[in-house]
């Protein structure tokens, strides 16, 4: 089975990992406000302190959080304003 991470565990962010972990999922997640992951935590989530680490132990990534895309690449912010997002094999919305 795949290890997951999830980047942004707001509404959408957090209902997704809820779900995962309910089927047996691994998931690792980051969330700019840790208190608001704690009940993720509660229920098995593995907390990661930065995007980065979040990509450094998965396998498959995604990222939910608002648009503008605060991590996307841009020519202004070459790594948006999560500088240590790994960009790769990553979803985001
Ligand atoms: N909710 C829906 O029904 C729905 C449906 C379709 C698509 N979407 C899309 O899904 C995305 C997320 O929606 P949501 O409803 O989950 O929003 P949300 O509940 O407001 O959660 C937003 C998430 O993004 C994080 N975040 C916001 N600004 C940030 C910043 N500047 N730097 C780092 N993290 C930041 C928040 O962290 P904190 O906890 O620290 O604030 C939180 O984890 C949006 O693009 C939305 O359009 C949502």
């Amino acid at each position: 089975m795949p290890k997951l991470g999830f980047v942004g565990l707001g509404t959408m962010g957090g209902q997704m990992v809820n779900r995962l972990l309910a089927k047996g999922h691994s998931v690792t997640g980051y969330n700019r406000t840790r208190s608001k992951a704690e009940w993720l935590v509660a229920k098995g989530m593995m907390w990661a302190d930065s995007p980065r680490a979040v990509a450094a132990s998965s396998d498959s990534h995604s990222q939910w959080s608002p648009t503008p895309r605060p991590s996307m690449p841009s020519p202004k912010v070459p790594m948006g304003c999560w500088p240590d997002w790994a960009p790769a094999r990553f979803s985001s919305t």
